[in-house]
């Protein structure tokens, strides 16, 4: 296929979008198509820089096999929407802050990540950093869900060879 690149953004990057690039490389390296996919995580604020993943998402990934030890916290910018061919956004504030980042062109790689996933009420990846709406393995089973249409839309769209 034709190499594609995805970032996943939530506001701190520490919580959401590290457990989402964490999930998807898992899910990438497993169809075989890790030199074909680049994946990469951000937050769209600039608190957490430098900083490893928040330990709930660390145990909560490790829970389902997937190691986000290795990850660094970094602030989206500009530079994100020429890099990448998917900005994947959490939820409607990353969306809208992104936005701001984007040209009108390239406002088309920018994406809600709950538009991929499947049999799902919700529209949003809810906010776990302060406790409630199911917490951490909530999180984790709507980004495992997504993560799936995500990789049937680009592999739909870059075709197999
Ligand atoms: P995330 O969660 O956006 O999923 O990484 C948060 C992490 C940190 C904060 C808020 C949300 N914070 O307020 O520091």
């Amino acid at each position: 296929m034709n190499p594609a690149s995805v970032v996943f953004v939530c506001l701190g990057n520490i919580c959401r979008s590290p457990t989402a690039e964490g999930v998807f490389r898992a899910l990438v390296e497993t169809r075989g198509l890790a030199d074909s996919i680049h994946i990469d995580s951000a937050g769209t604020s600039n608190w957490h820089i430098g900083e490893r993943p928040d330990p709930r998402a660390i145990e909560a990934a490790s829970m389902r096999g997937i190691d986000l030890t290795n990850l660094r916290g970094r602030q989206a910018t500009t530079s994100d929407f020429l890099e990448f061919d998917y900005v994947i956004a959490m939820d409607h504030e990353n969306y809208a802050n992104l936005s701001r980042l984007a040209t009108p062109d390239q406002r088309a790689k920018l994406h809600l990540f709950l538009e991929f996933a499947d049999d799902v009420s919700e529209v949003e990846v809810p906010d776990p950093y302060f406790g409630g709406a199911g917490g951490f393995p909530h999180v984790l089973d709507l980004i495992e869900n997504a993560s799936q249409g995500l990789l049937d839309h680009i592999l739909a769209g870059r075709g197999s060879t």
